[in-house]
Formats: structure tokens, C-alpha cells, sequence
């Protein structure tokens, strides 16, 4: 059974006293919840600059700490970047990758992706690839040839399905309000599961597929009731401590009924 997972990408976001008044409240509920978040994995990525900060207050917890990007390379004159290694090094479990924001802003490809994942990997890291269309590219009819492209540019060549967690993301469906319905999500994390079974059927089972775009607590439990969600990738949610605990409780609720 695949275990449910909520991370939060902060992105841009945060300062120290926010970072502190934010995991503040998430660790005093996850004192209160143990058995909450022992069906439910949560993590949080903020900027690197509050990543040190942010595995300091969660160190004693079951809230585990990720970056939202890493270099490709692993050491050297690249002014700006951050290696992987040093991420690990550092405490981090997790590492966003190919997210749409860092595909649009920062022209990342897929190859690029690709060399993100195996630096990722090769440090210990547990990524999270991001796939997903754009407006023009689900109304063209192309939704699912694109992210079987991202899927296939990230992942040709890569070992250990099962360790990598995939987040769909479309792109209309971030930071808008217009979240995927429930079917939309689903319909493409079959199409996700299936792309994945091609390279190794095995352990495409045990992959986690995350659902990202405008997930907020008033529309997640819809979204975890169905069978290949298993779990959230949030934005702007996750700066709220109340909704992104009540998104982690979901998911709980969630991961119990898949159960039964
Ligand atoms: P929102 O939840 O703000 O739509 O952002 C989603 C996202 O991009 C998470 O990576």
C-alpha cells in the first residue's frame, strides 16, 4: 500500500520569523497527532536560504524538510547553483524537480530534468518530478502527449520507480483556483501509472503520484478519494498553518479508508 504524502512548495516565500511562526503550529500538531502522521508523510520546501532553519525546528518531528530545485552538476563554477550533495549533507530528504515555474522561468528541459534527477538520486535525495500541461495544450487535446513526453525525457534511463514520487501539476491549475476536478486528476494519474508501467511494471505500483494546483483544504478529500492520488503537492496553501494541517489530516483520513 502505497503510504499517503503532503508536501509543501512555499516557493518564493518566507522569512525567518515566518518560517518560525509557520512550522510553529504544524509541530504543535504533530505532537498532538502522532498517529496522524504515522499513516501520513508530510514535508515541507522552503527557500534554500530557510532550509537550515526549517530542518532545525523540525528535527525532533515527523515533518521532513526538501528543497525546491538542485544543480545538475555536482560541484564546480556555477555561480548561484546548489549541488544536491550539499542539500543531503545538510539534512534535506526531499528535492522538487522540473517543477512548471522552473520549466517556465528558468527554460528548464527535460533533459535537464533528466540530469537533476540523476544528481538527486546519485546523493541520497527522494525526488519529486513534476509533469503537467498547460491551458493551450489541454484544450488543444494534448494533455496527455505532453506529460508522457516530460515523464519520458525525465525518466528515460532512471532505476527505482519506486523511490521517485511523480506530481502532476497542470499548469492552469496553479496558483489559479481552478483546480483539476477529482476525474481530470485521476484520468491522468491512470495515464501516469501506465507511462510508468512501461518502463517497470513492478514498480510503477508502488510509485506515489501527488496532485499539485490549487489544492487547499475545501476540495483535497475529493481529490484523495480517488484511487491513484496519493497525496498533495501545495503552494499557496501550505503558508497557512491551519489549512495545510487540514490538508495532512485529509490525507490521513484518506489513507484509512483506502485501507479498509
Ligand atoms: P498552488 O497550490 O498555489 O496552486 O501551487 C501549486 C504548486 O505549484 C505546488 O508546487
Amino acid at each position: 500500500m502505497r503510504q499517503g504524502l503532503v508536501v509543501g512548495n512555499w516557493k518564493m516565500h518566507g522569512s525567518r520569523a515566518s518560517v518560525e511562526a509557520l512550522l510553529g503550529s504544524l509541530l504543535d500538531a504533530d505532537v498532538a497527532q502522532g498517529a496522524v502522521v504515522a499513516r501520513v508523510e508530510a514535508a515541507v520546501c522552503p527557500t534554500y536560504v530557510h532550509l537550515a532553519q526549517a530542518l532545525d525546528l523540525c528535527a525532533e518531528s515527523s515533518i521532513a524538510v526538501g528543497a525546491q530545485d538542485c544543480s545538475h552538476m555536482q560541484s564546480g563554477a556555477y555561480t548561484g547553483e546548489v549541488a544536491a550533495e550539499m542539500l543531503a549533507e545538510l539534512g534535506c530528504h526531499w528535492v522538487i524537480l522540473g517543477h512548471s515555474e522552473r520549466r517556465q522561468y528558468h527554460a528548464e528541459s527535460d533533459d535537464l530534468v533528466a540530469a537533476k534527477l540523476a544528481a538527486a538520486v546519485e546523493a541520497g535525495l527522494q525526488p519529486i518530478v513534476c509533469v503537467g500541461e498547460t491551458r493551450e495544450q489541454r484544450e488543444a487535446g494534448e494533455a496527455q502527449v505532453v506529460v508522457a513526453a516530460q515523464l519520458q525525457g525525465a525518466l528515460t534511463g532512471q532505476v527505482g520507480l519506486a523511490a521517485l514520487v511523480v506530481a502532476y501539476e497542470p499548469v492552469w491549475a496553479i496558483g489559479t483556483g481552478l483546480t483539476a476536478t477529482p476525474e481530470q486528476a485521476q484520468d491522468m494519474h491512470t495515464f501516469i501509472r501506465g507511462c510508468l508501467a512501461d518502463i517497470d511494471a513492478v514498480d510503477a505500483a508502488a510509485t506515489r503520484l501527488l496532485y499539485g494546483g490549487s489544492v487547499k483544504a475545501a476540495n483535497v478529500a475529493q481529490l484523495f478519494a480517488q484511487p491513484d492520488i496519493d497525496g498533495a503537492l501545495v503552494g499557496g496553501a501550505a503558508l497557512v498553518a491551519e489549512e495545510f494541517q487540514a490538508i495532512i489530516d485529509a490525507a490521513a483520513v484518506a489513507a484509512e479508508c483506502h485501507s479498509e
